[in-house]
């Protein structure tokens, strides 16, 4: 074998116990209670750490053209991020141009994402703009390409209207994919913002204010009725909002197919970020919402009904924000995140908020299942060998200095956690090793996905 992990703690959605694991060739081998007699090249005692499936972040936008720029991390500096913060996939949502057929959409990123050079494995997302011309048809062609999930905006100038929506789920059902909405009330929050500006009101809290907790909920709602008329899953990115949570929950409960992801940023903060000095670097859409939709997420992270954690990592450089200093309309939505979600997820397991086995199902096992990644997410023999090792007794404090983004800031400022990753691992070779990137930029392969069973 290549590498033995030994006598660490091997955590899967359902157990933790304490084993060895065995790589060769980049995938996982042989996991056993005692694999000293095995030969191998290297042996490396992890003891007192532990072991973890490499995380998925399901939600990124990298090289992201967005509100007058890009936003700040290529696909090679995204995924140095993402290594050095122990996950192992990137999901990127590459949005399609006017007039594209998906399947040129995927091949156009992939190209950009192989100049590039990301550091780890990576698939993508199609975001729909434009269903003219027969280009509903091209979803098909996306899929049997290996993009099996399609992204629909309910907001921007390059959302769609709900009749495509509708017809993009619909056709869901035909190709065995998965769409994944961004849920907002496009009309709504037009409205509030534009009252706002008369007003003179254009400070960041006014992105809030126009974008508050009913927009997204009556959204989220709409979404979901439309999915469950057509029996279609649906997956709602980055939920934000109470309302959301119970139309989630209750869509569940009755039996429909219906995913939910929610993001760090709106387990951790609340909607006083705004009102904060420095309130424009937290600006992104949906904002994030009052105390009881914090403490809704978490309640549905507790018991099941968020299915992932991803971050909608789209970080803007300090400069880009401060163009809306004075009117939030000229902030480009987005912030970082992709080096914080499994450390900061796996913190909060460490302070018995959560267990480990439902960190690393959030993260790294159910993102895997939801988007058919049959190669990660999981601990198991014949997996890519994506893993973390864990040490729980290690304290970290974020600043921007350690971080691994080539954005010049970020909102999780000070942040203290409770546990950090000290090595990663992407299918056997070492990428991160205790603060420092060992990896290699073109590494990252990636990934042609399988689509859904229907
Ligand atoms: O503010 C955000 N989230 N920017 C990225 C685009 C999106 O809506 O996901
Ligand atoms: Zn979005
Ligand atoms: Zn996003």
């Amino acid at each position: 074998m290549d590498l033995i992990l030994c006598n660490g703690i091997i955590v899967t959605p359902t157990e933790m116990y304490r084993a060895d694991l065995g790589i060769e060739n980049g995938k996982i081998v042989a996991i056993g209670a005692d694999l000293s007699g095995v030969l191998c090249s290297e042996r490396l005692d992890v003891a007192g750490k532990l072991i973890l499936p490499g995380a998925i972040d399901a939600h990124t936008h990298l090289s992201f053209p967005f509100g007058g720029t890009v936003s700040a991390d290529d696909f090679f500096a995204g995924t140095r991020a993402a290594a050095c913060g122990g996950t192992t996939t990137v999901f990127d949502y590459s949005s399609q141009a006017p007039g594209e057929r998906l399947v040129e959409t995927v091949r156009r990123r992939e190209a950009q994402a192989k100049a590039e050079g990301a550091a780890v494995d990576f698939a993508l997302h199609v975001g729909i703009t434009d269903l003219s011309n027969g280009l509903l048809d091209s979803m098909q062609e996306a899929v049997d390409y290996g993009v099996s999930s399609f992204k629909i905006y309910m907001v921007y100038d390059f959302g769609v209207k709900d009749g495509d929506f509708y017809r993009v789920l619909q056709k869901s059902k035909e190709t065995g994919s998965l769409i994944c909405v961004h849920a907002e009330n496009k009309e709504i929050l037009t409205e509030l913002t534009n009252r706002f500006a008369a007003e003179g009101k254009l400070s960041p809290w006014y992105h809030y204010a126009s974008r508050p907790e009913f927009v997204a909920g009556e959204a989220d709602r709409r979404a979901i009725d439309w999915a469950k008329s057509l029996n279609a899953p649906l997956y709602i990115v980055h939920l934000s909002d109470l309302e959301g949570v119970r139309a989630v929950t209750q869509a569940r409960d009755e039996g429909f197919e219906i995913y939910a992801e929610t993001c760090p940023q709106y387990l951790h903060f609340t909607c006083d970020v705004f009102k904060r000095e420095d309130g424009r670097n937290f600006v992104c859409s949906p904002p994030m919402k009052d105390q009881p939709s914090r403490e809704a997420l978490w309640g549905a992270v507790r018991r099941g009904d968020i299915d992932t954690i991803a971050t909608d990592h789209c970080p803007f450089q300090q400069a880009e924000k401060d163009w809306g200093k004075d009117d939030f309309r000229k902030i480009p939505n987005g912030c970082s995140g992709v080096e914080i979600m499994y450390p900061y997820m796996l913190s909060k397991a460490n302070l018995g908020e959560i267990t480990f086995p439902r960190a690393v199902e959030l993260c790294a096992a159910n993102p895997a299942r939801i988007f058919v990644c049959a190669e990660k997410g999981s601990l198991a023999v014949g997996k890519d060998a994506d893993i973390v090792v864990y040490d729980p007794n290690r304290e970290f404090i974020v600043h921007q200095e350690n971080m691994h983004s080539d954005c010049d800031h970020t909102i999780w400022e000070g942040l203290r956690l409770h546990g950090y990753p000290v090595r990663t691992y992407s299918r056997g070779r070492l990428v991160y090793d205790n603060g420092a990137f060992v990896g290699e930029r073109g590494w990252g392969k990636m990934l042609k996905r399988l689509p859904r069973k229907r």
